[in-house]
């Protein structure tokens, strides 16, 4: 069976990718950092589907945990087909706010891990695809996440950059979300409000982003694309 490994795959938007690739068949590779329970439960819920799971615990802001984790997969699976990178933090500081850890933490999480990650996957797995699981905040200039925008912008070049260099051996793509579930701590009616700022007036579900990621798994003709799943709203 093909293997795919998914990075902050116990919780949320990553849990849902690891379970709809278990069902489509792979066998998965959960990194997860802090959801011990979560991440055993996840792993069940994989399991459940007939195939195999393993899960990885590490804190992907070390460069050395980020750069060991592919050696370590592949000791365990030898079909490895697909890397999606969904890990990420997310805070809330503008620019002048951000403080310096908040910097180097979210540019280690959301860059420098997925660049070595995807590094790795080509010195050894050298096919199939990656995608990168960026943010519609990467077409617009809104300073509010400053630390995280940049980290998904530099990881949108970072997709493109690949997909020219890799794009005989290896896919590379990315997904930018636009409003799907609320931030973890959002209020109940986070989604209904903030969809008013949406041209579509609506919000998306994950169901939206599974269909992103089937789109790039079976068209072989796409690479180096970011596929917007947010109603429009990187256009505002
Ligand atoms: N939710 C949305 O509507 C939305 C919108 C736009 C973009 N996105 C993007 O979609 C992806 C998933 O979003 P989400 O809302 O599901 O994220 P989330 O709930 O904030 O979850 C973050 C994930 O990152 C992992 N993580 C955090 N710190 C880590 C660390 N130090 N080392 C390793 N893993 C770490 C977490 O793993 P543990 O829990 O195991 O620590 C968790 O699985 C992200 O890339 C996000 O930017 C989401």
């Amino acid at each position: 069976m093909p293997t795919a490994i998914v990075t902050g795959g116990a919780i949320r938007v990553g849990r849902e990718m690891a379970l709809h690739l278990a069902r489509k068949g792979f066998d998965i590779a959960l990194l997860y950092h802090s959801s011990g329970a979560d991440s055993a439960e996840t792993m069940q819920a994989i399991r459940a589907q007939g195939v195999q799971c393993r899960g990885y615990a590490g804190d992907l802001r070390k460069s050395r945990v980020a750069e060991s984790f592919i050696g370590k997969i592949l000791r365990d699976f030898n079909q490895v087909e697909l890397l999606v990178n969904s890990a990420a933090n997310f805070v809330q500081e503008n620019v002048e706010q951000t403080r310096t850890e908040t910097l180097v933490d979210t540019l280690h999480l959301n860059l420098i891990a997925p660049y070595l990650l995807m590094r790795e996957y080509k010195r050894t797995v050298n096919k199939g695809l990656i995608v990168n699981i960026l943010d519609e905040r990467v077409a617009r200039t809104v300073p509010t996440f400053a630390a995280y925008s940049v980290s998904k912008v530099a990881l949108q070049h970072l997709t493109e950059l690949a997909a020219v260099e890799w794009g005989e051996s290896i896919r590379v793509n990315g997904i930018a979300p636009g409003l799907i579930i609320p931030p973890q701590g959002g209020a109940a009616d986070y989604l209904e409000k903030a969809a008013k700022n949406v041209p579509t007036r609506t919000h998306g579900n994950l169901g939206d982003i599974l269909h992103a990621l089937d789109y790039l798994m079976e068209n072989k003709f796409v690479n180096g694309e970011t596929l917007f799943i947010d109603g429009g709203a990187s256009l505002c």
